[in-house]
C-alpha cells in the first residue's frame, strides 16, 4: 500500500548502536521502500531538511541517502528540488531491481562443488561464546600475548624495507622445517612447505588438485569432519575406516584409493595413536604416485606421558605423504595459520594452486611468527602449555571418575587437547549433549563424528582450554545431569 507523507518517517527505523552507520541504514531502508511498492513512482519525497528533522538526524545523512539513491536509479534529485522515485515497485531503471527480485525467488543452481557441500554436515555449530568443556581449543588466556604483539610490531615495522616476497616467506619455512625436523622427525626443505590460513586450508588445497569426481579416498570413522566434507566436496567416494586398538584399519586389498586421510599421533577424536606396524602397512601398501597419504598433526605439539611419536611422513622414503599442522590449537585459533608439507614432485603445481585459489597468510604475520619461532617463544610457549595442559588432563579425568564413574568410561589420551568419554549405558550421547548443553557445559557427541552409522556413543571433552576450576565446575554439573 502506497505510503503517506507524514507515514515516511514512521516507517523509518534507525539504530543509533548499529555497526552499520545512520546514511546506509536510512539508504536501505527507503530503497527498500521503494522496491516494495510503497513509495510509487512519481512520487516526491519530503525535503532533505524536513525528513532530517522527522528523524532527527543531521541533513548530511539524508543527502547522502538520496544521492545514493539517485545514483542507483530509484530517485531523480536535482539541487533544491524534493527528490521523486523514478521506478514503479519492483522494476528499477536499469531492470535490476527485477532480476533482483527474480533471484531471490528463483531456486539458485549452485556448482556442483557448492550442492555437495551443503550436504555435509560441516562446519559444525556451537554456540556463542565458548563454553566449558567445548573440545578442539587450546587456552587463549595463556597465549604471550605481549611477546607476540612486539613481534606483530616489528614485522610491521620492518615491512616498509622489505623486498616484495614470495607468498610463502623463507623465514617462516626455514624456521617451520627446522622445528618440524627436530619436535617432528618430518623430513622436507624449506621450500616444500606452504604457510596457509589454516589446516582445513590444506585439505581444500589438496581436494582441488588431487581429486576427480569418483576417486576413492578414505577417512578415519569416526573421524574429522572438516577433513571428510572437503574430500566430499570436490566429488570423492569418501569410505569411513573403522579404527581398532592400533588406529585406523586398511581394507583388505580392493581398489587403491586415491588418497588417505588419517591423524596418526593422536586420532581425532579417540586420541588413539596409530602403531608402527600399521603405519609401516600404510606405507607398504600405497604405491607412489598412485596412492596419497594425508597426515593431519593437528595437535602433535602435545605429549605427556612419553616422548612424542615422530611424524609418518618421517617414514615415507617415496614422496606419498603430505604432512599438515596448524598453529590453531598450539597458539590461539584466530592466529587462523597452518602450513602443508608437501611432496617434492608437487610442490609447483601446488604453489600454482595455491596463489590461483589465493589460499595467502599476510606477510606481516608470517614474519612475526617467523621471529617468535626462531627467538624461542615457540618452544617456550609449548612447554608452558604442555605442562599446564597435562595438569588439567589428570584433573578432568580424575574428577570424571570419580563422580562419574558410573556413567563415563574415561579413555586417557597419552597427548592432545581432548578426550573421549563413553556411556556405559543408555544409547543416546546426543541427548545426553543436549542436556549438558542446557546445564551449560559444551561438549561434542562422538555418534556426531561418525561417517557410516555410528557404533559409539559418547562424549568429546575438551581439557586444554579450561582451567582446573573450570572443570571441576563443569564436573559438577555434568554429574548433575546424569
Ligand atoms: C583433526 C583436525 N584437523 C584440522 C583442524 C582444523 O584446524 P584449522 O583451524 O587450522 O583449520 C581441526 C580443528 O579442530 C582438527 O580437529
Amino acid at each position: 500500500m502506497p505510503v503517506s507523507e507524514a507515514m515516511i518517517s514512521a516507517l523509518i527505523d534507525l539504530k543509533r548502536a548499529d555497526d552499520t552507520g545512520l546514511a546506509a541504514q536510512l539508504t536501505s531502508q527507503l530503497r527498500a521502500l521503494i522496491a516494495a511498492g510503497r513509495l510509487a513512482k512519481g512520487r516526491a519525497l519530503p525535503s532533505s531538511r524536513q525528513l532530517a528533522d522527522d528523524l532527527g538526524v543531521s541533513r548530511n545523512t539524508v543527502t547522502y541517502a538520496f544521492e545514493q539513491l539517485a545514483a542507483e536509479g530509484y530517485l531523480e534529485a536535482s539541487h533544491g528540488r524534493r527528490p521523486v522515485v523514478t521506478v514503479d515497485g519492483n522494476e528499477r531503471a536499469d531492470g535490476a531491481g527485477a532480476a533482483a527480485s527474480r533471484v531471490r525467488s528463483a531456486k539458485p543452481r549452485f556448482s556442483p562443488w557448492a550442492s555437495r557441500l551443503k550436504q555435509t554436515d560441516w562446519p559444525m555449530s556451537y554456540q556463542a561464546p565458548l563454553k566449558p568443556l567445548r573440545p578442539g581449543h587450546g587456552d587463549a588466556r595463556e597465549f604471550p600475548n605481549e611477546i607476540w604483539a612486539r613481534c606483530l610490531r616489528r614485522s610491521a615495522v620492518r615491512a616498509a624495507r622489505r623486498e616484495l616476497g614470495p607468498v610463502n616467506r623463507t623465514r617462516l619455512r626455514e624456521a617451520l622445517a627446522h622445528y618440524l625436523a627436530t619436535s617432528r622427525g618430518v623430513r622436507a626443505t624449506a621450500d616444500q612447505i606452504l604457510i596457509l590460513p589454516s589446516a582445513q586450508a590444506a585439505l581444500t588445497l589438496i581436494a582441488a588438485v588431487l581429486i576427480t569426481p569418483g576417486d576413492e579416498v578414505w577417512v578415519e570413522d569416526p573421524g574429522y569432519p572438516g577433513a571428510a566434507a572437503a574430500f566430499r566436496a570436490s566429488g570423492a567416494r569418501v569410505t569411513g575406516m573403522r579404527l581398532d586398538e592400533q588406529g585406523m584399519q586398511r581394507m583388505p586389498e580392493t581398489v587403491a584409493p586415491k588418497l588417505i586421510f588419517m591423524t596418526p599421533s593422536h586420532q581425532h577424536p579417540t586420541g588413539r595413536l596409530m602403531s608402527l606396524a600399521r603405519r609401516n602397512e600404510f606405507l607398504r601398501s600405497s604405491r607412489p604416485g598412485k596412492t596419497w597419504i594425508v597426515e593431519d598433526d593437528y595437535d602433535g605439539e602435545f605429549h605427556y606421558d612419553s616422548r612424542p611419536v615422530p611424524a609418518l611422513q618421517g617414514l615415507d622414503a617415496h614422496g606419498r605423504v603430505f604432512y599438515v599442522g596448524t598453529f590453531s590449537k598450539a597458539m590461539t585459533s584466530d592466529i587462523r595459520l597452518g602450513y602443508l608439507v608437501v611432496p617434492p614432485a608437487l610442490v609447483g603445481t601446488f604453489e600454482i594452486a595455491q596463489r590461483h585459489i589465493g589460499l595467502i597468510a599476510s606477510s606481516h604475520i608470517q614474519e612475526a611468527l617467523a621471529e617468535f619461532i626462531a627467538d624461542g617463544h615457540f618452544l617456550a610457549h609449548l612447554r608452558r602449555m604442555r605442562r599446564l595442559y597435562h595438569a588439567r588432563r589428570d584433573h578432568l579425568v580424575d574428577g570424571l571418575e570419580r563422580h562419574l564413574g558410573e556413567v563415563l568410561a574415561v579413555e586417557v589420551p597419552s597427548g592432545g587437547i581432548q578426550l573421549v568419554a563413553r556411556l556405559k549405558r543408555g544409547r543416546s550421547d546426543q541427548a545426553a549433549v543436549k542436556r549438558l548443553v542446557e546445564a551449560g557445559v559444551e561438549t561434542r557427541a562422538l555418534s556426531s563424528l561418525a561417517l557410516a552409522k555410528p557404533r559409539d556413543h559418547g562424549l568429546l571433552l575438551g581439557f586444554a582450554a579450561w582451567r582446573e576450576s573450570e572443570i571441576s565446575a563443569a564436573i559438577r554439573t555434568m554429574a548433575s545431569c546424569f
